[in-house]
């Protein structure tokens, strides 16, 4: 039997319904992959709890009572006093937690994340935790950085890794957005209270402006492009902002106070439309021109893109192989539920082909 240690950072929609899926399935993996996942760190922005048996149902109460502040050190002294594997999952969208995976990969943590800052950083940062997670022999994986947990980074990875020539990943990047324009093309409501139900269901990041200032897309094209091998920075991509001059520098608060100032921008292109075309925000990957773009564009309702329903992701890529028809992913794009699960397969994988080792750090 493997014991694997989970460090869980994050206990928002996806941490706390990772922790869910993982104690529900703890039976399964025990039995069927002869696995015993142990979640035995978990932390928010400010404080942190460790638990060596792991914790049980009852942890949100727990967390309440025992917690601790945080302090940087305390995961790595209590990981240092055991030998088991030790993988870090980041459900937060952090960057200083994303600034602090090569320090988490030097004391011996897998990383498995949703959080796409890590991969967006500057080439040079990316570069430099591939080259210290190989000299360390540890494992990153980032499924659900594009597509929550469709299998959209394993594809374009294994299709580059083959030697398969990538031309164009396109799609509609966002299930957030997807979803926000579905119900907009739809209904005769304003655009910022569709954007106001999809943040209370979890779909959109916690500031909606990732989303909807294109930003949030744009990471998930970056993801692709470099794991076809393109070098290329965030400050490349051609990025169209929904999100108005002056709501882009207030603050949160601010943003939210003042968010239905994005209606009426929005409502003159939804009534420039004709009765067959509606509005999709789309993203398009060019991996032969090397050119990265995000924009909501009009598309006719009965191609592919115009007839996705609810918050599904839609992906086709085109390749020396699929250069004709392409291969498509289409499936729900964003949700607690899938990207926690896209979490847990990631962790999985890394389980699955470990031998419990010691660290010698
Ligand atoms: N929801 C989706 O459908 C979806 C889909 C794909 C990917 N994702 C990604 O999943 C991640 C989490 O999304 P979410 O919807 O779960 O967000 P969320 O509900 O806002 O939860 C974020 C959590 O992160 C914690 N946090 C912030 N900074 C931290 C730090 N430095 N260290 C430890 N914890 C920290 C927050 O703690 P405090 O409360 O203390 O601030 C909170 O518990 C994001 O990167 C998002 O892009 C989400």
């Amino acid at each position: 039997m493997k014991t694997i240690h989970i460090y869980l950072f994050g206990l928002g929609n996806v941490g706390s319904t990772f922790i869910k899926q993982v104690l529900e399935s703890h039976h399964f993996f025990k039995v069927n992959k002869g696995i015993n996942l142990k979640i035995v760190g978990i932390a928010n922005s400010s404080r942190l709890l460790t638990d060596v048996d792991g914790i049980n149902e009852n942890w949100e109460k727990i967390f309440v009572s025992v917690s601790v502040d945080r302090d940087p050190n305390a995961f790595y002294e209590f990981a240092a006093i055991n030998d088991e594997v030790r993988i870090a999952v980041d459900a937060t969208a952090s960057k200083e937690l994303s600034l602090f995976y090569p320090e988490l990969v030097q004391h011996g943590f897998h990383v498995v994340t949703a959080n796409k800052i890590a991969n967006t950083l500057s080439q040079t940062f990316y570069d430099d935790l591939r080259s210290l997670l190989k000299e360390r022999e540890l494992s990153f994986e980032y499924e659900t950085n594009v597509g929550a947990g469709l299998p959209i980074v394993d594809t374009v990875r294994n299709l580059h890794e083959s030697g398969e020539q990538l031309f164009v990943v396109n799609g509609v990047f966002s299930g957030s957005l997807g979803y926000i324009f579905n119900r907009f093309s739809q209904e005769d409501i304003p655009f910022s209270d569709i954007v106001l139900d999809a943040l209370r269901n979890g779909y959109t990041e916690p500031d909606p402006r990732e989303d909807l200032s294109g930003n949030d897309v744009a990471r998930k094209l970056l993801v692709l492009a470099r794991e076809a091998g393109l070098k290329l920075e965030f400050t490349d991509i051609n990025i169209e902002n929904l999100v108005t001059t002056e709501l882009q520098v207030a603050s949160l608060n601010q943003f939210m106070t003042n968010i239905k100032s994005l209606d009426k921008p929005l409502q003159l292109r939804k009534l420039q439309l004709k009765p067959d075309e509606v509005l999709r925000h789309l993203g398009r990957l060019d991996a032969v021109d090397k050119t990265l773009k995000v924009s909501l564009e009009v598309v006719k309702k009965e191609s592919p893109a115009g007839q996705l329903r609810g918050s599904d992701g839609f992906f086709e890529i085109y390749s020396q192989s699929y250069a004709a028809n392409p291969l498509v992913i289409k499936g729900a794009g964003a949700g607690r539920e899938v990207t926690a699960r896209g979490l847990l397969c990631d962790v999985i994988k890394i389980s699955s082909t470990l031998k419990t080792r010691v660290y010698h750090l």
